[in-house]
């Protein structure tokens, strides 16, 4: 089944619902709390030893998701580098189970919203949407995803911000 397709049409249903309603701002307080993790990555140490954003969040097939690294992914180093550590030793349980590390999410914008990560990659860095992930041991929201910070840039840099656009177009 092509579940792109499946995924346009439960779109277009629900984004002719979210126009008939009027749009109420969402509420966000920014900068969010620290988010605790079911293990204690730091992407502070990680990136500082020089691993790029993109080796861990790949943007595949049609760019939408930043998906998250696999767990045979860091243990190829942490089946060596501090196996002995607590936090490892719940990492390499998850990996020898081949379960997903059940992380906490902190950006997420609701499914009747048209976003693209490579579309918007191309242009920004991840830190105008992110904030300093590089600089952090844990990470909490820094930035807005609410629609008037999307429209706003939009605005500034020429996109298009008719309502189809984020709810509706594709
Ligand atoms: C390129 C090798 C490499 C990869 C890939 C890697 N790590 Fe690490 N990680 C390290 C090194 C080296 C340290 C130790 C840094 C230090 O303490 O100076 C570390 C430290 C850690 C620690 C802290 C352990 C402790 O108790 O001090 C955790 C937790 C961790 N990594 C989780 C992960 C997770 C989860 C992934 C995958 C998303 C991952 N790592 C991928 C090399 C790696
Ligand atoms: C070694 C792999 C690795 C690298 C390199 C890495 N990340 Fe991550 N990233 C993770 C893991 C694991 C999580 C989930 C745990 C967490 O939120 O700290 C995550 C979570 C995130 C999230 C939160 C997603 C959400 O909504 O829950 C953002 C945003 C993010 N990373 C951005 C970045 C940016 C920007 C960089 C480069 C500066 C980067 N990451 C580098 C592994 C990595
Ligand atoms: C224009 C703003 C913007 C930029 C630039 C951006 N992101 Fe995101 N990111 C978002 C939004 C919005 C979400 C929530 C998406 C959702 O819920 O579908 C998100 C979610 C994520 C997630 C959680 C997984 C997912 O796809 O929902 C990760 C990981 C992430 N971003 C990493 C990155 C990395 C790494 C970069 C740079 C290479 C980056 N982002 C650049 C806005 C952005
Ligand atoms: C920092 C600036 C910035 C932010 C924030 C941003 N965008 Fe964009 N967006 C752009 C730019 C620039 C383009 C045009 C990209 C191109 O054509 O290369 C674009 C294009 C798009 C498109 C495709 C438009 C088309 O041509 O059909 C969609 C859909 C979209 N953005 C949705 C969103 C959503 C949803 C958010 C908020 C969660 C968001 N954007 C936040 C800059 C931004
Ligand atoms: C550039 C992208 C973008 C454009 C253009 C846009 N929206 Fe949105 N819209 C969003 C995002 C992101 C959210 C979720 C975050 C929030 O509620 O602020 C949202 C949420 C909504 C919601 C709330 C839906 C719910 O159930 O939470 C409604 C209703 C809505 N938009 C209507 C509209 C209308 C009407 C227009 C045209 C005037 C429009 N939107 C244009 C990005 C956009």
């Amino acid at each position: 089944m092509n579940l792109s397709r499946f995924r346009c049409s439960l779109l277009l249903v629900a984004a002719a619902a979210a126009q008939e309603k009027e749009y109420k701002p969402k509420e966000e307080k920014l900068p969010g709390p620290p988010i605790a993790q079911p293990i204690a990555y730091s992407h502070k140490t990680h990136v500082a030893m020089g691993m790029k954003c993109t080796n861990c969040h790949t943007m595949p097939g049609d760019g939408f998701a930043a998906t998250f690294p696999k767990e045979t992914m860091c243990m190829g180093c942490h089946t060596t580098v501090k196996k002995e550590s607590p936090e490892i030793q719940k990492l390499a349980a998850f990996a020898a189970k081949k379960e997903p590390v059940p992380w906490v999410r902190i950006y997420r914008v609701p499914d009747i919203v048209w976003f693209n990560h490579a579309l918007h990659t191309k242009k920004n860095d991840c830190a105008t949407c992110h904030g300093e992930v590089a600089q952090r041991p844990v990470l909490f929201q820094e930035k807005s995803t609410s629609m008037n910070t999307c429209m706003a840039c939009h605005a500034e840099a020429g996109a298009p911000n008719g309502c189809d656009v984020c709810h509706a177009s594709q």
